[in-house]
């Protein structure tokens, strides 16, 4: 396995510290040096706030990992441009490692830093020091930093969104933080470790931690350990400091990292033939992996991992589509936790609806912990809020809702989880079904169901009608409650619950209304995007352009006035309702929609890779596939230092399940259809109704 190791001369440190990050699905730190001062303090998966403009987002908590060295009241500081910072992918750590200067002289620093994997208040770092070129009383501060708080928009507005109910350093250091809005509480509790020199609790109104200082010689190496508990209760705070407080940083270090390997293990991954592609498709596997907190019922997946801001911390349709296959085949229990998510807001999906003038549940476009809408609307550029910008997306881009059914579909298809159909699952289904049958309109002329005035997959055309992937996935719900109420009919447990929530004259009209809902597909094979689309003035890409960045300036200022599409949409349902459509039309929309993509949503070419590995085109999906896993450490749309591209590494994954492995259900079984790439070998262990399967690609 593969450790990654990158340089502030190559990369800025935003960036790295989001490739760095570790985290346990529980806590998250960004890969921030904890020698210099950061913005970023600490993410607890499911605590958010209420702030301006975005509803709820996730909170900037207290920062954690800092460490700071002085000399008579100086600072040592990196040198500009030597920072290097190692992430082993193997063993889940993250090292650091610098030459530190004040006027005084130069001193080597080294650290390494763990989120424990299965201790999951844990986070522990160590590190040393050596001077270089000088001796004298160095003292060092162990700090939990307070003074962190959300940037908001525009960047120099920032919102503190936790208070401090308590803090002690009478013995350890102790802090508790409540948020804004008071939903939540968090506990933080510090240790210190060293035989090199005594350490005492401090604080002051921004800082509370350990402190202590020691005459050092040239060469001499100090050793230091900072062991940080974050729990959302008392007794989990109390549970980790005591493990903490008992086991040294070695200690910990060796249970974290044998967990690791054992996840690995298990996953058994192996990639021949290909370093790059390898490097990449470690990484992203690293990073999807520690955003599952297994302690945790419900799975709540930002787009953007516990990485960064970028959107906020919210839930997209992402999760359901492009995320779920790779935690259903690798981390069953991760897929179900995610859809648990879902089901505990079910209830705001169903207010959601009834505000909206339907029926039904209604899922939000984006959301946060308590799965009301959390899409921005209006989002201002500048301080005195004259320019902004309008999103409609929260309004409009309702095909979330057909998303999560089709995801609790799948999931039950591949595991066979009779207790989650009875608890929640079954419910999902038909209220989101219900919803689509108050949501679309009967069209005289077309004789045909129609869904008005929407926005698809592709967001760069706003306020359309029958947009194609929209309707299919609509289409499916609604056959989806239909599959559903039939099959309660042969199982007992099943019949009861289905009877409550819905009747067989419901479902009669859910079945009559999905045969009728307007596909836009002409007879030339070509399915219309919405209507209209085609009458739009044409422009195909400069061939290997992805975003906009490399459109003529004529164009890229009216995208919406042409057939430019921003991400797979057409070919997203496709992909996904397969068995739908023949090979030939898939292949035939996909020659015509590819080069009409600008790929600006890092969705897109994970899902173009997929259609291509089922079509059979493997080298071409191959190569797209590899571009496509790049996306973070490649830097490829520019904005890692928001976060991890949760859907888009996932999204590689589905491509590699359903399209190489050619994971299907045959004759009701799940079948494997393993494709060749030349030069490239892959093996993974995936499981699939609860059995181990090895997947040879
Ligand atoms: C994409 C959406 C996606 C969102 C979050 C947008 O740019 O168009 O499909 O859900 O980013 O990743």
């Amino acid at each position: 396995m593969i450790t990654y190791e990158f340089s502030s001369k190559e990369r800025s440190l935003k960036e790295i510290a989001t490739l760095a990050t570790l985290s346990n699905g529980f806590i998250s730190v960004r890969g921030d040096p904890e020698v210099s001062k950061s913005e970023f303090g600490t993410f607890v998966s499911g605590v958010y706030c209420y702030t301006p403009i975005f509803y709820r987002e996730l909170v900037n908590l207290p920062r954690i990992t800092p460490i700071y060295l002085t000399i008579d009241g100086e600072p040592f500081r990196p040198i500009n441009g030597e920072t290097i910072i190692k992430l082993d992918t193997l063993n889940g750590i993250v090292y650091y490692e610098s030459i530190l200067e004040s006027s005084i002289g130069k001193l080597k620093y080294e650290s390494s830093r763990i989120v424990h994997k299965t201790f999951k208040g844990i986070f522990a770092e160590e590190f040393r020091f050596r001077p270089i070129n000088f001796a004298g009383r160095v003292c060092i501060r162990l700090p939990i930093e307070l003074s962190v708080s959300n940037k908001s928009v525009p960047p120099q507005v920032h919102v503190k969104l936790f208070k401090i109910v308590e803090s002690d350093s009478s013995n350890d250091s102790y802090l508790h933080v409540r948020t804004e809005d008071e939903v939540y509480d968090v506990y933080f509790k510090m240790f210190a470790e060293s035989n090199d020199l005594q350490l005492r609790p401090y604080s002051d109104e921004n800082e509370i931690g350990f402190l202590g200082c020691i005459d050092v010689d040239p060469n001499q190496a100090i050793k230091v350990a900072k062991k940080v508990i974050v729990a959302k209760e008392k007794s989990t705070l109390n549970k980790y400091s005591e493990i903490a407080k008992e086991k040294t940083y070695q200690e910990l270090l060796e249970t974290h990292t044998t967990a690791w390997q054992k996840e690995w293990k298990q996953i058994g991954l192996v990639i021949e033939g290909d370093i790059d592609f390898a490097r990449y498709l470690y990484f992203n596997t690293f990073h999807l992996l520690q955003m599952y907190d297994d302690e945790s019922d419900v799975f709540l997946l930002p787009a953007r991992g516990l990485h960064g801001y970028g959107y906020r911390g919210h839930v997209f349709w992402d999760a359901d589509i492009y995320s779920l296959p790779f935690y259903l085949f690798f981390k069953p229990s991760a897929a179900k936790a995610m859809l648990k998510y879902r089901c505990k807001c079910l209830q705001a999906a169903k207010e959601y609806a009834t505000k909206s003038n339907f029926k039904g549940a209604r899922f939000p476009w984006e959301s946060a912990d308590d799965g009301y809408e959390a899409t921005p609307r209006i989002v201002p550029l500048d301080l005195t809020g004259s320019k902004t910008v309008l999103i409609e997306t929260g309004e409009l881009e309702q095909h979330i809702t057909a998303d999560v059914a089709y995801a609790v579909d799948l999931y039950y298809t591949f595991t066979g989880d009779e207790q989650f159909m009875e608890e929640c699952g079954l419910k999902i289904v038909f209220e989101t079904a219900r919803f689509w049958s108050s949501r679309v309109k009967y069209d005289q002329e077309k004789n045909a169901y129609v869904i008005e005035d929407v926005i698809g997959p592709d967001e760069y055309h706003v306020h359309v009608n029958n947009n194609f992937y929209t309707n299919l996935l609509a289409k499916h719900n609604l056959e989806l409650g239909v599959k559903y109420f039939e099959l309660s009919r042969q199982k007992n447990n099943w019949r009861k619950i289905a009877e409550g929530l819905t009747s067989e004259e419901e479902v009669q009209n859910w079945r009559r209304i999905s045969q009728k809902i307007y596909l836009p597909c002409l007879t030339n094979g070509i399915c219309e995007e919405f209507e209209g689309y085609l009458q739009l003035p044409d422009f195909k890409i400069p061939e290997g352009c992805i975003g906009e960045k490399c459109l003529p300036e004529k164009i890229r200022e009216n995208i919406p006035k042409t057939r430019l599409i921003k991400q797979a949409d057409v070919l997203a349902g496709m992909f996904l309702l397969k068995e739908k459509f023949t090979k030939e039309i898939i292949e035939q929309n996909f020659d015509y929609y590819f080069p009409r993509t600008t790929h600006a949503s890092s969705l897109s070419l994970p899902m173009y890779a997929a259609v291509l590995a089922y079509l059979g085109r493997t080298e071409e999906s191959f190569k797209l596939l590899k571009l496509a896993a790049s996306a973070d450490l490649g830097n490829l749309y520019g904005n890692v230092e928001d976060g991890f591209h949760v859907g888009s590494a996932a999204g590689v994954w589905t491509a590699i399940l359903f399209g190489l492995a050619g994971i299907h259900i045959k004759n009701e079984k799940p079948t494997l259809d393993p494709k060749k790439i030349s030069n490239v070998k892959m093996a993974f262990n995936v499981t699939i109704k609860g059995q181990n399967v090895r997947v040879e690609l």
